[in-house]
């Protein structure tokens, strides 16, 4: 996985030197997420997806790529999916990525369960022998299974990296740091390894600073399985229950100035309490690849500042008020948080 998330790096770098010979600006969001696809693609399910090299998902019999139609179907694709059938009707394009979704997945499994002996022990062949056994996931629990992988492994992690563009970005002197960290640890070049993940801890520091003030699930819900008390609250069974991640994760009597982004408190730090931070939730069903993302995060970060300085493009009048410049950026709720609009210079060391 740290191999992997190292080459989609680097295959993104390439892609942007290639489109942007001279100045370079970019929406983070649409360049970090075609890494993370990329990522979780060759590892969880052992294939290309096609997003930066060629296609092993065969597009001949279909009307839209599959990137095309993930992108569409997790920007819309929920909400047209929630709205009368008559309604529907009118987001034809929408419903139809939702479908080829569905169809590129049934490949991926059919194919999968054709090759089961030959291919590698990947989560796709866990899933795929699962259901093969008796009483193991029915079909449709592998198809959502293989869903919920493919879409909460990789959008996450993908918000989490665009807003740490931006929190560096407007604080300089942090990633300074965290430059000057990489090239003691790492170099100017070369690869992330494994090792090197505990000697980054200033990044690390980031990392977490990042996904506390901008946790991309903002809240988990829940049902009181039995009658619970906390504190002076009196939770009888079958309440529902909003975990306010954001919430716990601004609260000034644990997080001293909480909306601003200071990562150095993750170094000086005193002891806290383990559910004052809780990005991945908390408990058994708590995110079961929160190492996977804390790990690949930090890699496909420390690449992109090894190479470049990211700073706000100064002659982009919406990335210039004063607002925005405070860390104050607008944002809108899809599948994550996250900012409405954002646009990062990226100047080559
Ligand atoms: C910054 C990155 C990520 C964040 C903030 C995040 C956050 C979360 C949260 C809050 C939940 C709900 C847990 C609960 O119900 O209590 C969850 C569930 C889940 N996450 Fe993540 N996640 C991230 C990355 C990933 C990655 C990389 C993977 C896969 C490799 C993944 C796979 C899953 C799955 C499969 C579930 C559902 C688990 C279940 O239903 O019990 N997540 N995640």
């Amino acid at each position: 996985m740290v191999e992997q998330s190292n080459n989609a790096t680097q295959l993104l770098i390439n892609r942007i030197e290639k489109q942007h010979p001279s100045r370079i600006v970019i929406d983070p969001f649409n360049e970090v997420q075609d890494v993370t696809l990329d990522v979780i693609g060759k590892v969880a399910f052992g294939y290309d997806l096609g997003i930066f090299e060629k296609r092993l998902l065969d597009t001949s019999r279909h009307s839209m790529s599959f990137l095309d139609a993930l992108k569409l179907t997790m920007s819309w694709g929920f909400i047209v999916q929630s709205l009368p059938t008559s309604i529907q009707s009118m987001f034809k394009e929408t419903k139809t990525a939702v479908k080829e979704v569905e169809r590129y997945m049934r490949e991926l499994v059919d194919t999968r369960m054709e090759n089961l002996e030959s291919e590698k022990h990947d989560l796709l062949s866990l899933l795929v022998s699962s259901n093969q056994e008796r009483g193991g996931l029915t079909d449709r629990e592998l198809m959502s299974d293989v869903f919920i992988f493919l879409l909460a492994g990789h959008e996450t992690s993908a918000t989490t990296l665009q807003w740490m563009t931006y929190e560096l970005a407007i604080n300089p002197s942090v990633q300074k740091r965290a430059y000057e960290e990489i090239v003691s640890v790492i170099g100017t070049d070369g690869d992330i390894s494994y090792e090197d993940y505990e000697k980054l801890s200033f990044v690390q520091a980031c990392v977490n600073e990042t996904l506390r003030l901008h946790p991309p699930v903002v809240g988990v819900p829940k049902v009181a399985r039995k009658d619970t008390t906390i504190g002076s609250y009196k939770i009888p069974a079958g309440t529902d229950i909003i975990l306010d991640i954001m919430g716990i994760h601004l609260d000034e009597k644990v997080w001293p100035e909480a909306t601003k982004f200071k990562p150095e408190r993750f170094i000086e730090q005193e002891k806290r309490h383990p559910c004052s931070l809780i990005p991945f939730s908390i408990g058994l069903r708590k995110c079961i690849g929160f190492r996977f993302s804390e790990i690949e995060t930090l890699v496909i970060i420390a690449k992109l500042i090894q190479k470049y300085e990211f700073v706000i493009p100064s002659d982009d009048p919406k990335m210039n008020t004063e607002s925005v410049l405070r860390g104050q950026i607008p944002m809108y709720q899809m599948v994550t948080l996250k900012p409405d609009y954002l646009k990062i210079e990226l100047k080559r060391r």
